[in-house]
């Protein structure tokens, strides 16, 4: 941020003084806009919880991980998502209809809001079109079985 505001400082000197409002007013509006996109925690979470496994776009890694693009978690939507990635393989085993093979840790430290951030980006990264809320985050990691 400081080196932004001394850059613009510096850059703010070639600029003919009458012009110097209207270049300011453009990164102005863009912070106020928020011109980063809004999946930024998600990705950023992504990247230290789960990218070392998956991997960065998501394709997983031989037999040992499996890749999330095809995921029906994320490809059907499935709000137990949240649970998947809040309590990893001990969530999964408690389930009749997967096949676990266990190996996935589980993420006591991430809070419900986190977790939404992290569904979220995976929805915009694999263009599923879904968008979760809050709310069915909050009433998913209240109910997982584990
Ligand atoms: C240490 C490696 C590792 C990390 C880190 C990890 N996973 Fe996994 N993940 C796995 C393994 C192994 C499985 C299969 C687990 C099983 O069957 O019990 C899995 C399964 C999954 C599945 C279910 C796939 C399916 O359709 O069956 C999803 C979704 C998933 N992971 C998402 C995530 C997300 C999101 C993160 C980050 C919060 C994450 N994982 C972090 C190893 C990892």
């Amino acid at each position: 941020m400081k080196k932004t505001l001394r850059l613009l400082l510096l850059i703010k000197n070639f600029i003919p003084p009458k012009k110097r409002v209207l270049w300011l007013a453009i990164p102005v509006f863009c912070i106020l806009i928020n011109c980063s996109h809004p999946y930024q925690q998600g990705e950023r979470l992504y990247a230290v919880n789960c990218e070392r496994c998956h991997g960065n776009d998501g394709e997983g890694f031989e037999n040992l991980y499996p890749s999330l693009v095809k995921s029906g978690f994320i490809q059907n939507y499935s709000p137990s998502l949240a649970c998947v990635i809040s309590h990893g393989s001990h969530y999964l085993q408690s389930r009749q209809d997967k096949n676990s093979t266990g190996g996935m840790p589980e993420n006591p430290h991430l809070s419900a809001i986190e977790v939404l951030n992290i569904v979220n980006f995976l929805h915009h990264k694999f263009e599923t079109g879904f968008t979760e809320k809050l709310t069915t985050v909050e009433s998913s990691l209240k109910n997982c079985e584990h």
